[in-house]
């Protein structure tokens, strides 16, 4: 299988920064797509918990933990997608599964906030958008 890694930072600034010849600040975000900062990030995951109770708790579980559809309180049911950006295209093409597509825009992005902050997968409290889901790798 081809494997598409999407590098968080480029490749030779990520060896400097292991070599320790290049820090980057506390607080910096490394996410072009960050632009509201913490709060527009909390305010964002609010909003995909509300998404995710009215589309997807009742084929999903309340908790994640399953029905009509899988569990998804298993930090390796996430990983296994290997990028924000492979999330999120499933979830826009194929869920909610009996009315794929239904959300608008920022509702799919919305709720993938809320999956990756439930699973400390956007550490940084990136806001979630087309440019961010692009940067986001859910793998070391
Ligand atoms: C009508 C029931 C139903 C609803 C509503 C629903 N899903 Fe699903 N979901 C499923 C089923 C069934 C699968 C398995 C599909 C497959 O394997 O092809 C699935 C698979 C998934 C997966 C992949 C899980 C894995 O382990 O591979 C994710 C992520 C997901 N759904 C997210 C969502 C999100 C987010 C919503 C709400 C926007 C949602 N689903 C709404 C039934 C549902």
């Amino acid at each position: 299988m081809i494997r598409s890694v999407v590098p968080r930072v480029p490749r030779t600034v990520a060896a400097l920064l292991v070599a320790g010849l290049v820090s980057i600040p506390a607080g910096t975000s490394m996410f072009a797509g960050d632009a509201g900062g913490a709060d527009a990030s909390a305010d964002q995951v609010a909003s995909g918990a509300d998404v995710y109770a009215a589309s997807c708790a009742r084929c999903h579980g309340a908790e994640g933990e399953g029905g009509e559809g899988p569990a998804l309180n298993d930090l390796r049911s996430m990983q296994a997608f290997r990028t924000a950006s492979r999330l999120h295209a499933f979830v826009r093409l194929s869920m909610p599964y009996d009315t794929p597509g239904s959300l608008s825009e920022s509702e799919y992005f919305d709720v993938i906030a809320f999956l990756l902050d439930w699973h400390g997968l956007n550490p940084e409290g990136v806001a979630i958008d087309a440019v961010s889901v692009d940067e986001l790798l859910l793998v070391d």
